[in-house]
């Protein structure tokens, strides 16, 4: 989603402003702009495109100031042009925006009605107009913005200054998050504690339905009525997590290549490796005592949720009921208390898994959050925080959070395999040192299969579909593997459970369409290759990504093999995760895509 800073104090704000917006480029960059008051007077630069377009304009035309505010846009409501890019300005007042003004359509037409002009196709600029317009009918600024406040509906993260006070910088929030940091004779506000890492560590975090007014020496909160509220101010520990790329062409290719040693870091949390056991996790969700679990999440963290499926009905026999965020939110699923919810996130921000979170908590259920962002809003609101251990992930396609999550929900299904007595100790012990040797399985494959998986990059980078088949753990990797595939490479891919093929997929066949069969030698294996040769029949291309055993047993011509070790099932969808995404990312490379930023999308989706 959109990113947002602040910045009001004694120094120049310009270049800080435009260094924080870098830390939050993952969270939009299809536009990029930032203002300033200076000689009495409202100024901005804006530019189309990355930051760095920004960045090139202020060089030539550079913005004085010491209040400002700045934002790099993911665009949803207008084109993604530097009309259209915040901060908006209407007399006098400067608005920039993180997510969606719901009835932008009605305000506008009836500010048009009163005699508005507006000057881009945001829902941005009403809320610039209402100020504008109550500030125009006598109301003092923070009053304009409660009033505001009350007529706006639908999630934003809102910040505002007016051009006849150059010391405030006003803010609200209600769904994306807004975190201000506190400096000495400086205040900062920024999406996220990273954006304002260097400058502090003491923050301040809006919840909805706060309004603050910040000023160099502090901020007072209130809520749309106007009453005081008090927020605590938060040690915050982003700046450990402020990385680079190291010696990698892409974050991606260095997050691929960082999971071995980042999975054994997670690990450790949950597992102790001395006596094999699983760690005694929060108890604010007690596995051993409920009756089913929901699951909810978007993306790449609801795949991991659907494996997660697998496990914990099959080591746990504990009944889990599983779906995207943005269906569960409006299903009106009947819960009872004695189930519980897991929200997975990396972010710990998606607005559809947030919305779902509170969905079941209104239902009286026990919720964990499985997050890589600890301070995140789905984490602040969880009953119990799993935490994955991934640290920033700032490629947009998700995959060391993606195998972390997979780490901790294999654990967390183990326990509850424990807590209900559906595992013997013995078994618990044996899975956990599948565990335990996992990471060092991940380093020998990274090593042993990137060059085979380069050169085929280059043939896939031919067609223009491509079809993803597994069964069991692995059909949620074959879904993983098509969405990885066509995020960043932008190649038409789709997944399905492999016994699904023959029900439609299969017109689709030809000598045109690869077909990568994701097969570790399992329970289903002999299934899968049946549904293999239904492919091979077809003149399909396949490419086969197995382990030794299921390479020796197949007799089938492929496009190729990708051969891994033989590992157990526990670990297999985090081991066989490691082909799909270097596939993913050299493909890309190859076509020559932005591969840590793909067109249309962002890192943190904070709108519906
Ligand atoms: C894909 C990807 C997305 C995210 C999804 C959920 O590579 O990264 O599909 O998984 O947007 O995001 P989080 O996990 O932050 O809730």
């Amino acid at each position: 989603m959109c990113g947002i800073v602040g910045i009001v104090g004694h120094q120049a704000v310009a270049e800080r402003l435009v260094d924080a917006l870098r830390r939050l480029e993952y969270r939009g960059y299809d536009s990029a702009g930032v203002a300033t008051i200076h000689d009495g007077r409202l100024d901005r630069r804006r530019a189309e495109g990355k930051l760095l377009n920004l960045e090139k304009k202020l060089a030539d035309e550079p913005l004085p100031g010491n209040i400002g505010i700045a934002h790099t846009r993911w665009a949803t409501h207008g084109a993604p042009n530097e009309t259209n890019a915040h901060p908006h300005f209407v007399e006098g007042v400067a608005v920039v925006h993180n997510g969606i003004i719901e009835n932008f359509s009605e305000l506008r037409d009836e500010l048009t009605a009163e005699g508005a002009v507006f000057t881009s196709q945001t829902d941005t600029e009403v809320v610039a107009h209402l100020l504008a317009k109550f500030t125009r009918e006598g109301m003092d600024h923070h009053q304009a913005m409660l009033a505001m406040l009350n007529r706006v509906s639908g999630a934003y993260a809102l910040v505002v200054m007016f051009q006849d006070d150059p010391g405030t910088i006003m803010s609200a929030r209600f769904g994306p998050p807004l975190a201000l940091g506190h400096g000495k004779g400086e205040m900062f506000l920024g999406s996220d504690a990273i954006a304002l890492a260097p400058f502090t560590n003491q923050i301040t975090y809006l919840v909805d339905g706060d309004c603050a007014v910040m000023t160099a020496n502090g901020v007072s909160i209130t809520d749309y009525a106007g009453n005081p509220v008090e927020r605590p101010i938060q040690i915050s520990q982003a700046a450990a997590l402020m990385v680079d790329k190291g010696n990698h062409r892409h974050f991606m290719e260095k997050e691929i290549y960082e999971q071995p040693e980042i999975i054994s870091h997670a690990l450790s949390h949950y597992v102790d490796f001395a006596t094999g056991a699983i760690r005694e996790q929060d108890k604010a969700i007690d596995f051993g005592a409920i009756r089913s679990l929901a699951i909810s999440a978007c993306g790449t963290a609801f795949l991991s949720g659907l494996v997660g499926k697998y496990w914990f009905e099959r080591y746990a026999r504990l009944p889990v009921e599983i779906d995207v965020a943005s269906e569960f939110r409006y299903r009106e699923i009947p819960l009872s208390k004695d189930q519980a919810a897991l929200f997975i996130s990396q972010s710990g921000e998606t607005a559809d898994t947030l919305a779902s979170l509170r969905y079941c908590k209104d239902e009286g259920l026990a919720i964990g959050a499985v997050v890589n962002v600890k301070e995140s809003t789905i984490a602040r609101e969880a009953d119990a925080v799993f935490p994955i251990l991934a640290g920033p992930e700032i490629g947009v396609a998700s995959t060391k959070a993606f195998t972390c999550q997979l780490a901790v929900l294999a654990a967390l299904s183990i326990q509850a395999g424990r807590a209900r007595g559906t595992l013997s100790e013995v078994q618990e012990k044996e899975l956990v040192r599948h565990l335990i040797e996992m990471p060092r399985i991940m380093s020998h494959v990274l090593n042993q299969i990137q060059p085979q998986i380069e050169l085929l990059s280059r043939d896939l980078s031919r067609f223009k579909d491509v079809l993803y088949l597994g069964r069991g753990t692995s059909y949620p990797l074959a879904l993983e593997g098509a969405l990885k595939l066509k995020e960043i490479s932008y190649i038409h891919a789709e997944g399905y459970a492999a016994g699904e093929l023959k029900h439609g997929p299969i017109a689709l066949i030809d000598e045109k369409m690869p077909v990568i069969v994701i097969a570790p030698h399992d329970r289903f294996f002999e299934k899968t290759v049946s549904n293999m040769q239904e492919v091979a029949a077809r003149g399909g291309k396949i490419i086969f990504v197995t382990d030794e055993k299921g390479a020796a047993a197949s007799k089938l011509e492929t496009m190729a093999t990708i051969t891994l070790p033989n590992v157990d099932e526990v670990i297999a969808p985090m081991i066989f995760s490691l082909p799909i995404q270097l596939l993913a990312y050299h493909t890309a490379v190859f076509m020559g895509t932005d591969v840590d930023q793909p067109r249309n999308l962002a890192k943190s989706v904070t709108v519906e």
